[in-house]
């Protein structure tokens, strides 16, 4: 990113807060999309591949973690899928208005409230809403992590295949791989899910290596 293009998002980031911790209402919990109307709402407003990628990344690593570590229910994991792929759904066309657009488009869908929190604490630093749930902490936790594994997999000649923990805790520190990605919004959202980086990177590697933009057709 140029030196113009930094001080620009910087702008946007700056006018990112929501100003508010209310999210939908309570009435409509439990009501989510189809997983149909999902991914309609996506591929419409998410025109970017790279972007879309990411965010069948992180729906599969929300769906995978809330079967096997939380023991939810189809349901339950259809709820964290779905924050997942919905988490950055306005950044393609909208990044003024990243988070507040797709917030307010899942209200305006009579969207379950905490599928809305999830989303809109999805980034505590950059719109001033603070991960409460599970759901919201992992959301946290997973989004810039498989951000920083899928581009250590891209410059790997066999891509995930043997990967391992230590490769990626080596990316970690060196702070010019990725340098997009926060390293302190990872420690932070660990530490807030207590979840530790030996539990979440290998998770997030035999988890997200075989996700592909395939899924949307
Ligand atoms: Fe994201």
């Amino acid at each position: 990113m140029n030196q113009k293009n930094a001080t620009f998002k910087k702008t946007i980031i700056m006018s990112l807060l929501l100003n508010r911790n209310k999210f939908g209402d309570v009435a409509n919990t439990g009501k989510t999309l189809s997983k149909e109307e999902a991914n309609l709402l996506l591929k419409e407003w998410v025109l970017n591949d790279k972007l879309r990628l990411h965010m069948l990344q992180v729906s599969h690593l929300m769906k995978c973690w809330a079967a096997e570590k939380e023991g939810l229910g189809e349901e339950g994991q259809w709820r964290w899928e779905m924050a997942g792929l919905l988490h950055d759904a306005d950044w393609d066309q909208w990044p003024g208005e990243h988070c507040k657009k797709i917030i307010e488009e899942l209200e305006r869908r009579n969207v379950d409230p905490e599928i809305i929190h999830a989303i809109a604490s999805h980034g505590p630093n950059h719109f001033g809403v603070e991960p409460e749930t599970r759901m919201d902490k992992m959301l946290y936790a997973f989004d810039e992590l498989s951000g920083l594994i899928h581009a250590y997999s891209l410059m790997r000649p066999n891509g995930y295949e043997g990967m391992e923990l230590k490769g990626v805790k080596k990316r970690l520190k060196e702070k010019s791989f990725a340098a997009n990605v926060s390293r302190e919004e990872i420690a932070d959202a660990c530490s807030l899910a207590v979840v530790e980086l030996e539990t979440l990177i290998p998770f997030i590697i035999e988890h997200q290596t075989g996700v592909s933009l395939t899924e949307l057709q």
